[in-house]
């Protein structure tokens, strides 16, 4: 098993450049097969969730060429089954995108129940809303959801839930469906947005992505397309907190700024400095930082998936810190490891009350899911001594060459195997 070894205490400093959106390339790859011409993709994110997702479209026929890590050309000329069905594939969430691409564009498609980040229930009643608004009959049977439609037919949906899921999944379907839909209460996540304009860079009509009401006009056919996915606010925002919570000082390059508002006011809230550039934003903190009070909210507020890192920094911040998670209810899972660490805090359902501590201490934690894993990185550095995180898995589904970045950074980190026994004395050795 594969684990991180951290030793804390040293700020972060220098740049860093951020990855592909994973969570855009996962719709954008299930939507790359809508067309039976080429696409290329760029800037994809060299993380397993993606593998996973190429995979899974290569093994119903299409063709997928990887030119670099960051670069793919897909072929979906020659899909012969819309059956899919793995191991890997149960255990991602995005796989649920190839149900309404499918369905969008053979009007049949058939996914096995998809898996995620164990962070609460994760119900997909919206896309099955969505699905039946259009005309399709979906059933779930034997662990597969199946969607069929004889057509699909342009219809007015009200989803009763912000879900960014449920938006992809009924815009991929809706932009080949005879007439206009209406997505009202639509999710307005940077990644929606990106999803929506590479599908309108294969000839798709969807306008308003990125307000609550997306107008998608269908087209019978999408054609080839090239297209670089935009960065991943959550990879941007997990290096500022890095870079503070180490009272370091890091250029942070290939972002967009303006994703990163909810975070960088929240990291200016609590005492760091920022500096924001055309697509580069500079974190530098020094001294102990302050506390505050967060809730997670949809897009354009404080995202759920920094929640974990928020708290994380927070648990060494001076005073006391409420952070209110109002999207998962089963987000906190990873307080136990903080506290295992030093860290005082306290949950009561959906709120983490948080007593600032002077000092974290070195432990050996265990990953809960992949933003958990990336806040445990963040304490591990800021940790006085040696942390070891374990189930580096779920952090490798969505950070690429994470502990290399950190590297790079000036961290002291490494991968190590869990079975060589001299690894963690290598480290320290390496280290001291
Ligand atoms: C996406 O999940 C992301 N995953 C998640 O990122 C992220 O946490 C989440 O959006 C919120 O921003 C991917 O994009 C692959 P939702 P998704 O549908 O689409 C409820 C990460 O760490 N809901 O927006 O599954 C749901 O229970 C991952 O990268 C319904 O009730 O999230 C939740 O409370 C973790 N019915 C809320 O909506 C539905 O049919 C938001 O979920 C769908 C959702």
């Amino acid at each position: 098993m594969e684990q991180y070894i951290i030793k804390g205490g040293k700020p972060l400093t220098g740049e860093v450049l951020i990855s592909g959106a994973k969570n855009a390339a996962l719709g954008i790859i299930a939507a790359a097969v809508m067309t039976d011409d080429i696409v290329k993709i760029d800037n994809l994110p060299d993380v397993k969730d993606i593998d996973v997702l190429l995979q899974a479209i290569e093994g119903i026929g299409a063709k997928v060429e990887r030119i670099n890590r960051h670069t793919v050309r897909i072929h979906g000329g020659k899909i012969n089954s819309v059956f899919l069905d793995n191991d890997y594939l149960r255990k991602i969430r995005g796989s649920y995108y190839l149900l309404g691409a499918l369905l969008g564009k053979y009007k049949s498609s058939a996914v096995a129940m998809p898996g995620g980040c164990n962070i609460g229930s994760r119900p997909i009643d919206q896309h099955i809303k969505g699905f039946e608004a259009l005309g399709a009959t979906v059933k779930i049977e034997h662990g597969m959801i199946n969607a069929k439609a004889e057509e699909l037919i342009g219809s007015h949906i009200y989803f009763d839930v912000v879900s960014v899921g449920a938006t992809i999944n009924t815009m991929l379907a809706a932009s080949m469906a005879d007439g206009q839909t209406i997505l009202e209460n639509a999710a307005k996540e940077p990644h929606v947005v990106d999803v929506a304009n590479f599908l309108n860079s294969m000839g798709a009509n969807i306008k308003g992505a990125g307000t609550d009401v997306i107008r998608i006009k269908g087209v019978q056919k999408l054609h080839g397309s090239e297209y670089s996915i935009i960065p991943d606010q959550i990879e941007a925002g997990t290096f500022m907190f890095a870079a503070a919570a180490s009272k370091g000082d890091v250029l942070i390059k290939n972002v967009i700024p303006k994703h990163l508002e909810a975070i960088s006011a929240k990291l200016l809230e609590i005492g760091a400095q920022i500096e924001e550039f055309d697509d580069a934003i500079r974190v530098k903190a020094s001294g102990r930082l302050g506390h505050t009070h967060v809730k997670t909210l949809v897009y354009p507020g404080f995202p759920t998936d920094m929640q974990p890192q928020m708290t994380a920094i927070l648990s060494v911040s001076q005073g006391m810190s409420i952070v209110t998670e109002s999207i998962y209810e089963n987000r906190f899972k990873y307080v136990d490891e903080l506290s295992r660490m030093g860290a005082s805090i306290k949950v009561e359902s959906n709120t983490a009350i948080i007593d600032g501590v002077e000092r974290l201490t070195g432990a050996i934690v265990s990953a809960p899911d992949l933003r958990a894993g990336a806040a445990l990185v963040i304490a591990g550095l800021m940790a006085e001594g040696y942390t070891i995180i374990e189930h580096v898995e779920y952090i490798e589904r969505g950070y690429e060459n994470f502990e290399n970045k950190m590297q790079d950074l000036g961290a002291a980190m490494e991968k190590i195997d869990s079975e060589d026994t001299k690894a963690v004395r290598k480290f320290k050795l390496k280290v001291s």
